[in-house]
């Protein structure tokens, strides 16, 4: 029987970003924010479920005294395009008044996301600071004017799963990042 993992391997048509590839670039991202963060503690804000495993490397690679704080939004639900709908799952957002804070997510796309979180992050939670992290940013026109502070790579304009990033819920285990074939979708 085929591992998990090269059974879902097998219904990707190109890899974008393979383990190593993905892996020296965390390490990257993690080094320039311990450098311009260097006398500060940093509270990261991970955007789940798609920004878990990013997060979970991305905190490893930085030598700061850090905490570690998590919010649920869902802006596909399912498909394969944003909604234009952005859903917080949670009641109340964590508490991080005069903090520094990052949030982190698995992809800018539309721009939906990142900019709904900062906007209630700012309105209701009075951090410090707000900075912003994504493994990858979409080359696209955006919906909402937003970028992100730190970007691991760009992809174009495709559907891609992996490390994390799902379709209806599937691939986030994948260790690689690539784009499904179409019989898959
Ligand atoms: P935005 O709000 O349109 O910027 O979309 C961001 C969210 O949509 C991300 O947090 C992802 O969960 C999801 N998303 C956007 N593009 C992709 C993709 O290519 N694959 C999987 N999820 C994606
Ligand atoms: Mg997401």
């Amino acid at each position: 029987m085929k591992s998990g993992s090269s059974y879902q391997h097998s219904h990707l048509k190109r890899v974008l970003f393979d383990e190593t590839c993905i892996r020296e670039r965390v390490a990257e991202m993690g080094t320039k924010i311990t450098d311009e963060y260097r006398g500060d503690s940093l509270t990261i804000i991970a955007v789940m479920q798609g920004s878990a495993v990013f997060m979970a490397d991305l905190i490893r690679e930085i030598q700061l005294p850090l905490q570690l704080e998590s919010i649920s939004v869902a802006s596909y639900h399912g498909g394969t395009s944003s909604s234009g709908t952005v859903t917080f799952h949670q009641s109340r957002m964590p508490e991080v008044e005069g903090r520094d804070v990052m949030i982190l997510d698995d992809i800018l796309d539309s721009g939906r996301t990142m900019s709904a979180v900062k906007q209630k992050l700012a309105q209701e939670c009075a951090p410090r600071s707000v900075k912003t992290a994504v493994l990858l940013s979409k080359e696209i026109e955006r919906t909402v004017d937003v970028e992100a502070d730190y970007v691991g790579f760009n992809v174009g304009d495709e559907f891609v799963v992996g490390y994390g990033l799902d379709y209806r819920g599937l691939y986030r285990n994948l260790p690689v990042i690539g784009v499904l074939k179409e019989e898959y979708i």
